[in-house]
């Protein structure tokens, strides 16, 4: 910290120069958006008169929500740059913002000619156009699209041009014209809650980060072996016996109604995952019955008791109840890593697998996993994602079924799963708990979720990806800084057009902006590219 003041002080009285490993950009927006063009005169913005407007002026709670929301953060960013301002002037690199002769912007005009909609869902449009002083635009600035999900997104974007000036007198916005849509339909982050609880504040900070990276579906992985964190209202035994504290560190009903409404404000799904019949540990002391016996091997449990047709009465009720509280189109329902070892010791499976004709456990998981699509597809009309084992395993499930890539050789299973006809999520290179040295984000940015030997049929199925952070390891006090920016590498790939040659020197200025920017947005992400500094 000494040495920092001391370099600062230096810095201000201008005897060093700096010798930053990498240079941050100056107002790209990350992810860089599908056409992005740059003009050279930019225009002041002064929080105290800028407004943001919305034409024609309609009641839409997103956007209402959405423009004080954008207004707090333009302001932010301009007070914490302007506090700043004498840094600036000595920073002789920034380049392409203009003097501080510019004029000043007055507002931001939203264009919105869709409908009001406030639940975000699967085939959403985020595409938008945004003019800021452009030749089309002089001196103005518009965004328009048809949608509420992409007047959000051009609210983001709009909100990243916001730079010094060259001069270091003013805080500026750049002139551009963007136009803009994901490149795939699905871009989420997996938080995984039964390892470690994350406070509902926690969980509100990372949905800020997405919001900051156009991620739009948080996959929650809410329960697991170690902990069933979600409060049933029919079946409180579940978290009262399984939760790590039945009173504290539980999800209410009030409490994901809440990270429900707080992500559909931003654009973000919610989508649930109780994944079955493996990874049910902690689900056991609630309901009896539900987990198989073990037979003189080491453990006392094991997967969920495929066999008993109680059980199959239980998970429709809780499934029912799942679908109700999260509402979103789809539930995720698991199915990886079966362990066989349990079912193998127990006499009674060994019974029905005879009585019933089945040879293989996994001919026996089929038979689970069957029946509880059956029961959430048929019955609750709720479409489903499972991981990629219950399509390795030869399940039979419906075509609509979509299927969660994350393991072994990406490139060859989603060849597998797209000509079989499924539709494909990818996570596999994006699992932010294997560590490396270093900022490591780069290791997710070199993967191409469409680098498979597949025809365009195929390639259409690939709705998209998730970065994975499971919980071993993070909790609240370092989870956030564990996720960005590594996912902001999976959130670019997700969101922008595929480039054929990539300057990855680029790329490092560009994310060693993106970062400055989130912590002058609260989001304490962590350093990038190894030594440099933010000025916030
Ligand atoms: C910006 O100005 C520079 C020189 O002043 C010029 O070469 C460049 O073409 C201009 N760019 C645009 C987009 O107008
Ligand atoms: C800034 O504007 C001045 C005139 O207003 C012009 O001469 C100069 O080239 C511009 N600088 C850039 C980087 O475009
Ligand atoms: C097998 O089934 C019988 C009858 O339902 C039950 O009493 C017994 O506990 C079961 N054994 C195991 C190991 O699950
Ligand atoms: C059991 O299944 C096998 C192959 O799955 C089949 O050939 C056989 O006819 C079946 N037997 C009965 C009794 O259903
Ligand atoms: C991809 O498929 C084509 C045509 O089937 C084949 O010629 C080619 O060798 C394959 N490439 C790889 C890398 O598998
Ligand atoms: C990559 O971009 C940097 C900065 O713009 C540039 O200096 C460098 O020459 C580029 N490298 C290649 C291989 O194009």
């Amino acid at each position: 910290m000494f040495k920092l003041l001391v370099f600062l002080f230096l810095y201000y009285i201008n005897e060093v120069e700096p010798t930053l490993q990498v240079k941050p950009t100056t107002g790209i927006p990350w992810p860089l958006p599908k056409s992005f063009t740059e003009y050279n005169q930019s225009m002041i913005i002064r929080p105290s008169i800028f407004k943001i407007k919305i034409a024609p002026d309609i009641r839409c709670k997103i956007l209402n929500e959405a423009v004080r929301r954008y207004s707090a953060v333009i302001a932010k960013t301009v007070n914490a740059l302007n506090s700043n301002s004498r840094y600036w002037q000595y920073e002789s690199c920034y380049s392409g913002n203009n003097k501080s002769e510019d004029s000043v912007l007055d507002s931001l005009e939203v264009h919105f000619s869709g409908r009001c909609q406030d639940t975000p869902y699967d085939e959403m449009i985020e595409r938008y156009r945004l003019e800021v002083n452009s030749p089309p635009v002089s001196k103005k600035a518009i965004l328009t699209s048809r949608t509420v999900w992409g007047i959000l997104r051009g609210l983001e974007t709009f909100s990243q041009l916001i730079v010094p000036s060259d001069d270091g007198v003013s805080i500026v916005v750049k002139s551009v014209s963007v136009e803009d849509e994901p490149r795939f339909k699905h871009r989420g982050l997996l938080i995984d809650t039964s390892r470690h609880f994350l406070p509902v504040l926690t969980i509100k900070a990372i949905i800020d980060g997405m919001e900051c990276n156009k991620l739009n579906v948080l996959h929650w992985h809410i329960v697991d072996d170690q902990s069933f964190p979600y409060q049933s209202e029919l079946f409180p035994d579940l978290s009262e016996k399984g939760a790590y504290d039945p009173r504290l560190l539980i999800y209410t009903t009030t409490n994901i109604l809440d990270i429900i409404n707080y992500a559909s404000l931003r654009g973000i799904r919610v989508l649930p995952e109780f994944d079955t019949p493996g990874h049910t540990l902690s689900w056991g002391p609630g309901v009896p019955g539900l987990l198989t016996k073990c037979v003189a091997i080491d453990d006392d449990y094991g997967p969920i008791d495929p066999t008993n047709d109680d059980n199959y009465n239980f998970l429709k009720q809780l499934f029912s109840e799942i679908a109700n509280v999260f509402h979103d189109n789809y539930l995720h329902l698991g199915g990886d890593e079966v362990d066989f070892k349990c079912w193998k010791s127990n006499p009674n499976i060994t019974q029905f697998m005879v009585k019933n004709n089945i040879t293989t456990y996994e001919d026996l998981e089929s038979y689970y996993i069957k029946k509880l699509l059956e029961i959430v597809q048929n019955e609750l009309h709720t479409k489903t994602i499972v991981w990629q084992e219950v399509f390795d395993n030869k399940v039979k499930i419906s075509p609509e079924t979509i299927v969660h890539i994350w393991t072994g050789d990406y490139e060859t299973e989603v060849y597998e799963v797209t000509k079989a006809g499924y539709k494909a999520l990818l996570s596999t290179c994006w699992y932010l708990d294997h560590l490396l040295s270093g900022g490591d984000w780069l290791k997710y940015y070199g993967c191409e979720p469409l680098n498979f030997n597949g025809t365009n049929q195929q390639k259409s199925l690939v709705i998209g990806g998730e970065a994975c952070m499971w919980g071993e390891v993070v909790d609240e006090t370092n989870i956030l800084q564990r996720i960005w920016p590594r996912a902001s590498a999976a959130a670019e790939k997700l969101w922008s057009p595929k480039q054929d040659v990539v300057n990855i020197t680029q790329v490092q200025s560009r994310i060693e902006e993106h970062v400055c920017r989130m912590r002058r947005r609260g989001i304490p992400a962590q350093p990038p590219n190894g030594p440099g500094f933010c000025i916030l």
